[in-house]
This record gives C-alpha cells, sequence and structure tokens, in this order.
C-alpha cells in the first residue's frame, strides 16, 4: 500500500482512559465490532512494517493479550514509570533498538557475509495513538508517502476543527510548523489555533531517538511530551512538515463514552455507505449496525432494524430483516431471515427463517430447509428440504432431508445430567406436539402420530403412536365445577336437544326419556373422587 515499507510503527496504548470510567481499558472498549485498539492494529499492519510495537502499561496484562491476540507479531512494549506520550515512544524505541541489534548479531555470523547490518533502527517510524479508530491505512501510508518524498524529519498530521478544545494546538512560523503546545500549557492567543495534532506522526529514527533524550517533563502534566520532538527537530534546522486531513471524523480520538458512539455511529454510517455503493439494498441506513468485518454480496436487502455482527456473511440475493441480529451467522444465496435472533450457525441457499426464531450456536440449516415461527434450535444439522415450522425445540439432534417435524414439539435433550442426541432420517414425518425423549432415532420414511412421546427408536416405514387411547368422561363439568360459566354454557347446549352431546350419551339419554332407570353415573354425587370419574 505505501511505497516504501516503515521501518516500524508504534501504536501508543499504556495511557489510562479516565474519562471511560471502566474497569475496561479504554482500547479495549470497541465499535463497529472491533476494539478501538484491534482498529489502530489493523491500519498500521496494513503498512507492512519491518517491526510493530505496542506500549502498554494501563492493565498492562489484558491489553497485551488482546494486542497479541489480534496479531501475534506484535511486539509488546512496557512503559515505566515514567509519564507521558514522549516517554512510550521512547520505550518502544529502546525495545526496538535491543530487537535491531539482536537480529544484527544473527545477520554478522559467519555464513551471513555481505555488509555489516544497522545495530539499531533506522529509516521510517509512524506514531499513532490506540484509541483514534476511524484513522484508516490510506491517511497512514499517504501521510508516510508525504514523509519519504519531502525527506522529512519529522511530518505530523493534522486536522483543522471548529472545537479544538483538549488537543495541542500547531504552531507555525510564515507557514512552517515550529512546535505544538498542549491546551494548558498554551497561552490565550494559542488556544484560538484550530488546527490541531492528532498524535499521529512520521519521524526519522535517528532524529526521534536524539530529540526524546533531550525532552524534559517541564510542563503543566510533568510528562514527558512526544509533542516537544516537534519543536526540537525545527529548531535544529531539520524539515518539519504537516500534512492536514480534512476529514477530521478519521483523526478523532475516544476519551469518553459518549465519543465511544459518537464514532461507532460514525464508522457505521460509512459501512452502510459502502455496502450500499456495493449493490445491498438498506431500506434504512439509521437502524442498521453492520461490523466492519461482516460481508455481503451483490443484492443482499437488509429491513429495518438489522444488526450484522462478527463474522457474518451474507450471500446473493438474501433477505435479512426486518428485526433481525446475527452475529458470526454464514447466510447462502436466496435465504430470507425474518424477526430471528442468530449466533455461530449456517444457512443454506434457499433457507428460510422466522419470523421470531432462535438460532443458538451450532445450528445447521440445509438448503431449501425451514426453520419457522416460534422456533429455537442449537447444535442441529437440519437437511435439504426438511422443515421445522412452527413452535418447536430442536436441540443436539440432526434430521435428514426432506423430513417435515410437526408443530409444538420438544427435542428432550437433557437429562438432568447430560445432554443427549435425536436422530431423525430421510422423508420422517413427524405429528404435532411429539415429545423426542434423546438419546432416540426416528427412520427414513417413518411416521409419529400427534402427541406421541418418542422414548424408543422407531425404525425406518414405521408409525409410531402413544398407547393410551382418549377418554370421555360424560358430564364432569355439570358435577365438578357447578356454577362457573362452562358449566353453564354446557346445561345449555345439552338442553338444546342434547346436541353437544356424544352419540352414546344421546342415545343413554333418550333410553331414560323412555322411562329407563337411571345411570350409575347419573347417581353419582358431586364431589365424587376422581376413580368414580374414569367410569365410563
Ligand atoms: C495527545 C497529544 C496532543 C494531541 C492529542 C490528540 C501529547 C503530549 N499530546 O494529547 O497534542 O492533540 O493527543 O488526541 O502527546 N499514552 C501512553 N503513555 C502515556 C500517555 C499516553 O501510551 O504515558 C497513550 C494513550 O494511551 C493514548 C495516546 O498515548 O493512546 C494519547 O494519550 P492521551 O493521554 O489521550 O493524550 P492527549 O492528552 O489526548
Ligand atoms: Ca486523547
Amino acid at each position: 500500500m505505501s511505497l516504501t515499507r516503515p521501518a516500524a510503527v508504534v501504536v501508543l496504548a499504556a495511557g489510562e482512559g479516565t474519562r471511560m470510567k471502566s474497569r475496561t481499558p479504554k482500547v479495549l472498549h470497541g465499535i463497529g465490532g472491533r476494539s478501538l485498539l484491534g482498529h489502530a492494529l489493523t491500519a498500521a499492519r496494513a503498512l507492512e512494517p519491518h517491526r510493530l510495537a505496542v506500549v502498554v502499561r494501563h492493565e498492562r496484562d489484558a491489553v497485551a493479550a488482546h494486542a497479541l491476540e489480534i496479531d501475534d507479531d506484535a511486539m509488546v512494549v512496557d512503559q515505566d514509570e515514567v509519564p507521558g506520550t514522549g516517554r512510550a515512544v521512547q520505550c518502544a524505541l529502546g525495545a526496538l533498538d535491543a530487537a535491531t541489534h539482536a537480529a544484527s548479531l544473527v545477520h554478522d555470523e559467519p555464513g551471513h557475509g555481505g555488509e555489516l547490518a544497522a545495530r539499531e533502527l533506522e529509516g521510517a517510524v509512524v506514531v499513532m495513538a490506540g484509541d483514534t479508530p476511524l484513522l484508516d491505512a490510506g491517511t497512514l501510508a499517504e501521510l508516510l508517502r508525504a514523509h519519504d518524498e519531502d525527506g522529512n524529519a519529522v511530518t505530523v498530521l493534522t486536522t483543522t476543527v471548529e472545537n479544538p478544545f483538549g488537543y495541542g494546538r500547531i504552531l507555525r512560523e510564515e507557514g512552517a510548523v515550529v512546535g505544538v503546545v498542549e491546551e494548558r500549557d498554551a497561552t490565550p492567543e494559542q488556544r484560538e489555533i484550530r488546527e490541531i495534532n492528532t498524535s499521529t506522526y512520521v519521524f526519522d529514527a535517528a532524529v526521534l531517538r536524539e530529540a526524546l533524550g533531550a525532552v524534559d517533563q517541564d510542563n503543566d502534566q510533568g510528562e514527558v511530551y512526544l509533542t516537544d520532538v516537534v519543536a526540537l527537530a525545527h529548531r535544529k534546522g531539520l524539515s518539519v512538515r504537516a500534512i492536514s486531513v480534512d476529514d477530521s471524523w478519521l483523526v478523532e480520538g475516544v476519551n469518553d463514552r459518549a465519543q465511544l458512539a459518537a464514532l461507532g455511529a460514525e464508522l457505521n454510517r460509512r459501512t452502510v455507505e459502502s455496502w450500499m455503493r456495493e449493490g445491498v439494498t438498506v431500506v434504512d441506513p439509521a437502524t442498521t449496525w453492520i461490523d466492519v468485518e461482516v460481508e455481503l454480496a451483490r443484492d443482499v436487502a437488509i429491513l429495518p432494524g438489522t444488526q450484522l455482527h462478527g463474522a457474518t456473511r451474507v450471500g446473493e440475493g438474501s433477505t435479512i430483516g426486518p428485526d433481525t441480529t446475527l452475529t458470526d451467522v454464514t447466510v447462502g444465496a436466496g435465504v430470507t431471515v425474518v424477526r430471528t435472533h442468530g449466533s455461530d450457525a449456517v444457512l443454506e441457499d434457499g433457507a428460510t427463517v422466522g419470523p421470531f426464531a432462535f438460532l443458538r450456536p451450532g445450528t445447521h440449516l440445509g438448503p431449501r430447509g425451514k426453520i419457522g415461527t416460534f422456533v429455537e434450535t442449537k447444535n442441529a444439522q437440519i437437511g435439504a428440504g426438511s422443515k421445522v415450522p412452527h413452535l418447536t425445540y430442536v436441540g443436539d439432534a440432526e434430521i435428514g432431508e426432506e423430513s417435515n417435524i410437526g408443530a409444538s414439539s420438544v427435542f428432550v435433550n437433557y437429562d438432568g445430567v447430560h445432554k443427549h442426541r435425536t436422530v431423525i432420517g430421510s422423508h420422517a414425518r413427524t405429528g404435532s406436539d411429539n415429545m423426542f425423549v434423546a438419546p432416540v432415532t426416528v427412520g427414513d420414511g417413518a411416521y409419529t402420530g400427534a402427541g406421541t412421546t418418542i422414548r424408543e427408536d422407531v425404525p425406518p416405514g414405521a408409525l409410531s403412536v402413544t398407547g393410551a387411547s382418549q377418554r370421555i368422561i360424560e358430564g364432569w363439568v355439570l358435577r365438578r365445577r357447578p356454577g362457573t360459566p362452562a358449566a353453564a354454557a354446557a346445561e345449555k347446549a345439552l338442553s338444546d336437544g342434547g346436541a353437544g352431546l356424544s352419540p352414546q350419551a344421546r342415545a343413554e339419554r333418550e333410553r331414560s326419556a323412555d322411562g329407563g332407570a337411571t345411570t350409575p353415573r347419573d347417581q353419582q354425587a358431586p364431589g365424587n373422587t376422581d376413580e368414580g370419574d374414569t367410569q365410563r
């Protein structure tokens, strides 16, 4: 990307970030699905530096571990107790020099021939803050190119803002950059300056090393200021230049949670817009959130209220939303996902999901498959063309191809101690309201009746129904719930010529109207035991 690879990039991440008021170190807070430090390291790595150093101190272990997780080639450098951005860079330079020296010893060993390797870092050193998430590789590359082409000792990235409060101001004389003064050290006239330091620079390594050796702590904060290097280099007659960016968002830092949200919204606005330019329909950009690592194909349509997180991928012509949140979900082509919450799932081409589906990790829906309304799935492989249309929980299961699971079924996977698997074959049709008590298998082409509890394996092609047959207990409500609206309704229906009665009851009623003996049931007094009620 850049004309020349920088010798090193130094990312500053040792500061406290007090204004975040958080247990989590500032640079570990994130926007667009990536930590602030992750954004900085991604931009830094794109420059292909020979070495990449991250300076840590506050919450050192958490920040160091996170940095290495993102980029295991990064060099983690500890800042000592001396405070300030200048000290942070000095610590980094010390470590970079030591690494360069160590590499030179290997280089100078017999058999490595050629000229002597450098004993300390030489060339361009890019310095950037870890809390400036919109700073992109393109802007850094331009800064580096200007530094190289002009042969500068120091090139500082600046921008001009409406309200420069809190920033270091760029001091110029006859147009030339002569120094940077911090807000708290500035005179009232200097505070009027609206061109600010973005904390992004390219330095010549030798100039930086020498100047940092001369910087004192004589300022309002008693810190070693990196910004003082600018004035020192100028005083030595070296070439110091500023490159200004018009788009201030790119260089805005996060200091508190309001800025975190503002930058998060701006990053999202840019991400959504770039996908629209790639051929994605976004009906409502304001309520659509897309993380930076998400990938979308052409003619994907995203309906309002949709969030796509992590490594979510969506294939051509699929429609997602409204009101859908997908995290690390792989969606094929021509898929429809409506009002769904999903993570770590795969939906193959032509599948349909929702409305109101909950896809938990390990859900894999085959081509043309369906996960319908009020369905929850977890660790479930559902084969091509198979459907789970309504009100069902599928956990720890495998369903073959072209099978249909009846409404209101539960894959009973947990015995209170262990999870078990259910396997349903291909072309199976299970009835509504089935309980699959795992571990259990339903074979290819098998059927199950409504309301069946499947505790034993069903062979291919068999029908399984639960044994107990339905019982009718006539007049139970009239006797056991007298005075209720249900009893009144039943009484009315029964007096209406017995229209509401079963055929047996009607026959019985006709017999007694003919003067026959009353049935034993009629003799039962209210308040009989349930056993009495079981008579038919
Ligand atoms: C700094 C600049 C200021 C600039 C502003 C842009 C200095 C003296 N000032 O001010 O000119 O306008 O950034 O946002 O450089 N850090 C360390 N070690 C430290 C102190 C800070 O690594 O001892 C890191 C922080 O983690 C952060 C970066 O350096 O990533 C900037 O530090 P911060 O305290 O935010 O500097 P500002 O006061 O904002
Ligand atoms: Ca800052």
